[in-house]
């Protein structure tokens, strides 16, 4: 059973819960959904609303999921599930189904799909996308990340649920 929360009463560190717990970003909806795992990304405020932001590589199946859907959730299992997010973070759903590899349970959280087993949820609407730019890269170090020139795409959701396991 999940409970809305609001970002202010999740007190726990975003960097932890992204860089260093992982995520599941998902898209799609129950009949036809993807989901890939993340660590890079955040959350903060954009645009005078609570925002997440997540990176997407353009050959990830995650991202077809992500252009053809308003809303994505993040899924946050607080360091439990580590080895399902190593599958979901290793294998396509263009070849597997992640789902029946892992044991995670799908479910509908508003309009999109997240995680039974899941600990946070944050139900995202796309707002807008921006392809990274290496002309912006001030860095050079940061192009040690794109030999294969597969700049991500962020998009920007903004955060309108917030769901905690109770
Ligand atoms: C810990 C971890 C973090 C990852 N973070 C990202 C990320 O932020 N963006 C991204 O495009 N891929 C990331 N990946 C890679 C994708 O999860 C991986 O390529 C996945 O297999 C894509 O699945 P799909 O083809 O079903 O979308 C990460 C992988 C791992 C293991």
């Amino acid at each position: 059973m999940f409970r809305e929360t609001t970002m202010r009463e999740l007190n726990t560190s975003p960097v932890k819960m992204i860089a260093e717990d992982w995520a599941l970003l998902t898209a799609g909806n129950l009949s036809a959904f993807n989901t890939m795992t993340v660590s890079w990304g955040g959350v903060g405020e954009l645009w005078g609303k609570d925002v997440a932001f997540v990176f997407v590589r353009p050959q990830r199946y995650t991202y077809e999921f992500m252009e053809n859907s308003e809303y994505f959730t993040l899924s946050f299992f607080g360091g439990e599930y580590k080895k399902e997010l190593g599958i979901c973070g290793a294998k396509s759903g263009r070849d597997v189904d992640k789902c029946k590899e892992t044991g995670l349970i799908p479910m509908a959280a508003e309009q999109a799909v997240a995680f039974a087993q899941a600990k946070t949820v944050l139900v995202c609407r796309k707002v807008a996308f921006q392809d990274i730019d290496p002309k912006g890269f001030i860095d050079p170090s940061i192009m040690d990340t794109y030999a294969a020139k597969d700049y991500h795409r962020m998009y920007v959701g903004v955060i309108e649920k917030v769901l905690i396991a109770e």
